[in-house]
């Protein structure tokens, strides 16, 4: 195993100086060491894990973070950045103790910059905030996690969030342009600068985008915007054959259609949901899968021919009837269900979630494999997720499985999974990134020189490897 081979650090604990120096720093109500909120701090949504920092902090400017981290990489204490704690991997953990350093004062949109399209914001803020401030100046910021209610910027930043309209749009590293980070010393710096195209040194910006945390703390990040678009139509389309609404994914874009979002979810993530909201939908036997399809544009006429071809491809794959949103309404209803399916799952089971991305045309291939591990290993999966993007959502189900094969052998059958992923040509994570869970399978993916390789980066930047320490590798 790769972890074996790194030397670790050896931390210090946080002690009575330490908490005096960070009281001076913030005052006395934004140190928090009663266990309370070590323990709330100490959790995100992955899985059951908690990892209680020894001291939360919450800072609300760059300074302070700066103050905290030099004093921090002197002591050799660990700091772990800390967003809105709705993350699938576990990245905001404080799995080696010492600060968790809570990001969430910093909660200011400080520009929209309509003359650009460009925005420039402090991490704290909840992505969907963001999302309708630009909104009502006619702006559009696409990338949309499912948790955009409550996940923040700082938080999609770290993991490189997607979302449904990342089929069309990208994912939350496509939409930034600048950023401006403290590095483990203390040093306050920007990585880029506020233009659309930069061929300047290297892209220090997509760097720390999607580094989980580990490189640097970001406290502030320009993002640039495009116009809103005027329309959009949703449909919802029914398969009796999961793999077939797998196979009319890939079918669109080769019609020469780009839907603003191409999502599958399996019947049992459709009843999940259904049971979940109480919803009172009646689901026909048959129906094994939908597609959810939207596309967006600023042409009606246009987004009503898309919507034929796209009811043609479905129907070509034995889809059963189509149901065209009609209202915006309707459309809130599906997506609301679309978007609580991770919290369903959640509260229904014991379960452990997998975020696979294949080329889009293998997700059939990925769908039948998953299933096939499934029953050698005994789980049970509920797939959903990004089908435009190839990104498949596994979530694995304890069900019926006993404590001892859970704990002893699902690892086995999970490295099965991302053994095939790698095989049909994709990774391990589409967009909830590595954080400590699916660490153990970095060797699948990349061998020892390239993870030294990126062990090397990380050390150019935390020398001591006080940042997010155990996360990625
Ligand atoms: C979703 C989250 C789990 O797509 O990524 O619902
Ligand atoms: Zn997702």
């Amino acid at each position: 195993m790769i972890i074996s081979r790194q030397v670790e650090p050896q931390f210090n604990k946080v002690n009575d100086a330490d908490i005096k120096t960070f009281q001076d720093i913030l005052g006395g109500d934004c140190v928090l060491l009663d266990e309370a909120s070590r323990t709330l701090y100490g959790k995100d949504e992955t899985e059951d894990l908690i990892y209680p920092p020894e001291v939360v902090l919450i800072p609300k400017d760059t300074e302070a973070v700066s103050l905290i981290l030099k004093h921090c990489n002197e002591r050799c204490i660990p700091v772990t950045p800390i967003g809105a704690r709705t993350g699938l991997s576990g990245g905001a953990l404080s799995v080696m103790g010492g600060v968790g350093l809570s990001m969430h004062r910093f909660d200011k949109i400080l520009d929209i910059d309509i003359q650009n399209l460009q925005a420039t914001v402090e991490p704290g803020v909840i992505t969907q905030v963001f999302q309708e401030a630009v909104l009502e100046k006619g702006l559009f910021y696409p990338p949309d996690p499912a948790s955009r209610g409550s996940c923040s910027l700082g938080g999609n930043l770290a993991e490189s969030s997607g979302g449904p309209r990342a089929v069309k749009y990208g994912v939350t590293r496509d939409y930034v342009i600048n950023l401006e980070v403290v590095l483990a010393d203390g040093t306050i710096m920007w990585t880029g600068a506020n233009v659309l195209k930069n061929a300047t040194g290297y892209d220090l910006t997509r760097l720390v985008v999607g580094s989980e945390g580990t490189l640097a703390v970001i406290t502030k990040a320009v993002f640039r915007l495009i116009p809103r678009m005027k329309f959009d139509m949703l449909l919802l389309v029914p398969f009796s054959d999961a793999s077939k609404a797998c196979e009319a994914v890939s079918a669109t874009f080769r019609e020469g259609i780009v839907p603003s979002a191409m999502e599958f979810m399996e019947r049992d993530a459709l009843d999940l949901v259904n049971d979940f909201l109480g919803l009172g939908m009646t689901i026909p036997e048959d129906v094994q899968a939908h597609l959810l399809i939207e596309v967006d544009g600023n042409y009606e006429d246009i987004l009503f021919k898309e919507c034929e071809i796209i009811t043609a491809v479905m129907e070509a794959h034995g889809a059963g009837e189509v149901l065209f949103a009609g209202n915006a309404a309707e459309k809130e209803k599906l997506w609301m269900m679309r978007r609580k399916v991770a919290e369903a799952v959640k509260a229904n089971s014991t379960y452990k979630e997998e975020d696979t991305v294949v080329p889009r045309f293998k997700l059939p291939e990925l769908l039948k494999g998953v299933k096939r591990i499934g029953e050698a290993y005994g789980f049970k999966s509920v797939c959903y997720g990004h089908a435009g993007d190839g990104n498949l959502h596994v979530n694995i189900i304890k069900g019926e499985m006993s404590d001892k094969d859970w704990d002893e052998k699902l690892s086995s059958g999970i490295r099965e999974i991302f053994e095939l992923v790698v095989m049909l040509g994709g990774t391990l994570s589409g967009e909830h990134g590595i954080g400590l869970v699916q660490r153990p399978y970095m060797d699948i993916v990349f061998k020892e020189r390239e993870l030294d390789l990126m062990r090397g980066v990380k050390k150019v930047f935390d020398q001591k490897g006080i940042l997010n320490p155990k996360k990625i590798f």
